[in-house]
């Protein structure tokens, strides 16, 4: 699988009233690798996100799924978003077999991937209840089953923890990068928490807002054998301050940064 996203533009609105959102983004994802994009609130992460999932059109540019153009929603592209996008009057089993149903799979098959996904993430014991029964980070672990069961080639996850209070939210990011790394899932995480971002995936781009576009990326090379220990230590800190750095910078001076654009760290 190869996801590749080229020159790609987005502007809503008409004429004058015309907004240009994002400008020129390219990336770039192979099989089993893990993506993150990085970007300030309004940075046009979700828009990047929803012209991926096909649920947008670009203004220009391509987006391809190896070598077919995307042109709508398809089982090949799975979401996670931010807010708990579960239904509400379905169990977590339901939920999880929701996708499979319209994939339309045969019963058995459902059941049994329902049954495995819902163990993948550890709620094997949760199948019947319904989501106001589960706490936040249960529900986004539904969410990451169902998308999951429907065996997509790339998952697409926008902010997947930025509801859940930073416990949570750290047990969870350690659970996204075990499963990535037992179950060799292709995964590109949007999110503006740039430890989130260094601590699981290989490549960041990060964003500047208006218009949106990738102003750094980093092949961020850490040995992540002990996720909780990588956190704390020198050379990840002293990599988050850079791109904090860079950040801050961006959403202060939009025009400073394009002076240091495309410095590569590794
Ligand atoms: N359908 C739309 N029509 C007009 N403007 C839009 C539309 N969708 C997004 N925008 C604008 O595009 C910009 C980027 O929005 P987007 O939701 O992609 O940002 P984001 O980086 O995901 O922000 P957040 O971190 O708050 O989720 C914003 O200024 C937003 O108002
Ligand atoms: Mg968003």
């Amino acid at each position: 699988m190869h996801l590749s996203v080229k020159g790609v533009s987005k502007s809503f609105g008409k004429g004058r009233d015309s907004k240009l959102v994002l400008d020129d983004i390219n990336l770039e994802i192979n099989s089993g690798e893990f993506v993150a994009l990085v970007g300030s609130s309004g940075s046009g992460k979700s828009t990047v996100m929803r012209l991926i999932a096909g649920l947008e059109q670009p203004s220009s540019g391509t987006i391809h799924m190896d070598d077919r153009p995307v042109r709508g929603p398809g089982p090949d592209r799975g979401m996670v978003f931010q807010k708990y996008s579960l239904y509400p009057w379905l169990s977590a089993a339901d939920n999880v077999a929701f996708g499979m149903r319209l994939q339309g799979r045969n019963k058995r098959d459902v059941k049994e991937r329902t049954a495995y996904f819902l163990e993948v993430v550890g709620l094997q014991d949760s199948a019947s209840r319904f989501p106001r029964q589960l706490s936040g980070g249960m529900q986004q672990r539904v969410a990451i089953a169902r998308a999951l069961a429907a065996d997509p080639q790339v998952v697409l996850l926008d902010e997947p923890f930025g509801a859940l209070d930073l416990q949570i939210r750290e047990s969870m990011q350690e659970f996204l990068f075990q499963l990535w790394e037992r179950s060799g899932l292709t995964a590109l995480l949007i999110t503006h928490d740039l430890e989130e971002a260094l601590l699981m995936a290989q490549k960041v781009h990060i964003m500047a807002p208006r218009p949106g576009r990738i102003v750094r990326t980093v092949a961020a090379n850490l040995d992540r054998s002990n996720l909780s220990a990588l956190r704390m230590e020198r050379s990840f800190l002293e990599l988050r301050e850079d791109l904090a750095g860079c950040l801050r910078g961006l959403d202060q001076d939009p025009a400073a940064l394009v002076a240091t654009s495309f410095a590569s760290t590794t």
